[in-house]
């Protein structure tokens, strides 16, 4: 039995996985009960997958996750209350059917937000009464700023504006407690111009006495991006702000994005990739280790190499042939480079 994770980061950061529940058996079950102390639904609750029609609760899978963490003792990120993706369309339909974005009538327009947050309060509070005894952070918002920096021009803000992110904080404590950990979840933070538009909202936000706690960073990354400096950069900025960071959907992609048509099969992939990846995990596990208190958990996205979002782009670039590797455990869940790399 090799080292584990979780124990090698112990009293400095929780280690979780992004799961979907049928993960939750045979040699997965094993790493995840050695390797990781934490856990998220990939999909599982997501509001598409919880809510799918107004009013109909689709609670299954989710629960599988719910009672694996309970009974292995792990912590829970809930992932995700409120997004413009993987959200149903009957949020955004008014009674009558129609769009509610195309509302020209401010009367009705008004009408139409205010069903909107209706709408949004009642997922939150059906959702996290359930799960308020298991779940330690809850991503409340996930990707609200464009990668401009500017708002996010989704269904969500076009109707309702900010008060969208204002209301779903607000409700999640309501139901969740003060105990409760909420996050702003978002991708490339740390890249400057979407950092500054994210740390502007969050501020702005927090005047207003939003309850805010933390900020979620995905660290969808690669090899040679973003650099350590600007990584650095955006978790010093929120601390600043005396708020918690949480890295939450971390892979290291081999391969630069956009990707060129090169994608090697898994068989192809070069052994000098593995290395630099190996070296990505080293010095960004250091840079983790180095931020204290002002980090508190290390999700990945995902397990082993057999199972990644990352194919998906992957197979669809290279004419279905080629394929990313971006965990610490392999297709045969073996331990890579990067492992021992993060472990010692
Ligand atoms: O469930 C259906 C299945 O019934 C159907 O047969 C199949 C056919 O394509 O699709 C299945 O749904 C897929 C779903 O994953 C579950 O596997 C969707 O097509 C697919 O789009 C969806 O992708 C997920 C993606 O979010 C959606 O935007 C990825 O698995 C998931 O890893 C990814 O996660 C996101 C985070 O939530 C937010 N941050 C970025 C991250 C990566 O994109």
């Amino acid at each position: 039995q090799v080292a584990s994770l979780a124990d090698r980061y112990e009293g400095k950061f929780d280690i979780g996985a992004a799961v979907e529940p049928h993960q939750l058996e045979g040699r997965q079950a094993k790493i995840l009960k050695h390797h990781y102390n934490s856990l998220v639904a990939e999909n599982a609750m997501k509001p598409i997958s919880l809510q799918p029609r107004e009013g109909e609760w689709n609670w299954e899978g989710a629960d599988k996750i719910v009672e694996f963490a309970r009974k292995h003792d792990m912590e829970l990120r809930f992932h995700t209350l409120v997004w413009h993706s993987q959200v149903p369309q009957w949020f955004f339909l008014d009674e009558n059917g129609n769009q509610m974005v195309n509302e020209t009538n401010s009367e009705k327009r008004e009408q139409n937000k205010q069903l909107l947050l209706e709408r949004m309060q009642t997922h939150i509070k059906t959702v996290v009464e359930r799960y308020k005894d298991d779940v330690t952070s809850w991503d409340v918002v996930n990707e609200v700023i464009a990668d401009s920096g500017a708002l996010r021009n989704s269904p969500w803000y076009r109707i309702t504006g900010t008060d969208y992110i204002k209301v779903a904080f607000e409700t999640a404590r309501k139901y969740a407690g003060d105990d409760a950990k909420l996050y702003i979840n978002d991708y490339n933070t740390e890249v400057p111009s979407k950092r500054d538009g994210l740390f502007r909202l969050v501020e702005d936000m927090l005047k207003q006495g939003v309850p805010i706690d933390g900020v979620g960073h995905q660290a969808h990354i690669q090899i040679g991006w973003p650099s350590l400096e600007d990584t650095q950069a955006s978790f010093d900025k929120f601390s600043g702000l005396g708020l918690d960071n949480q890295v939450t959907e971390l892979d290291i992609s081999l391969y630069g994005w956009p990707p060129n048509n090169a994608y090697p099969t898994y068989e192809e992939i070069p052994a000098d990739l593995y290395e630099a990846q190996a070296e990505r995990f080293d010095q960004i596990f250091k840079l983790y280790e180095g931020l204290g208190a002002d980090l508190s958990s290390v999700t990945f996205w995902g397990i082993a190499d057999n199972h990644t979002w990352l194919d998906d782009r992957a197979r669809q670039y290279s004419g279905g042939v080629g394929v990313d590797a971006p965990f610490v455990f392999d297709q045969d869940y073996r331990v890579k480079p990067s492992f021992w790399r993060i472990i010692d």
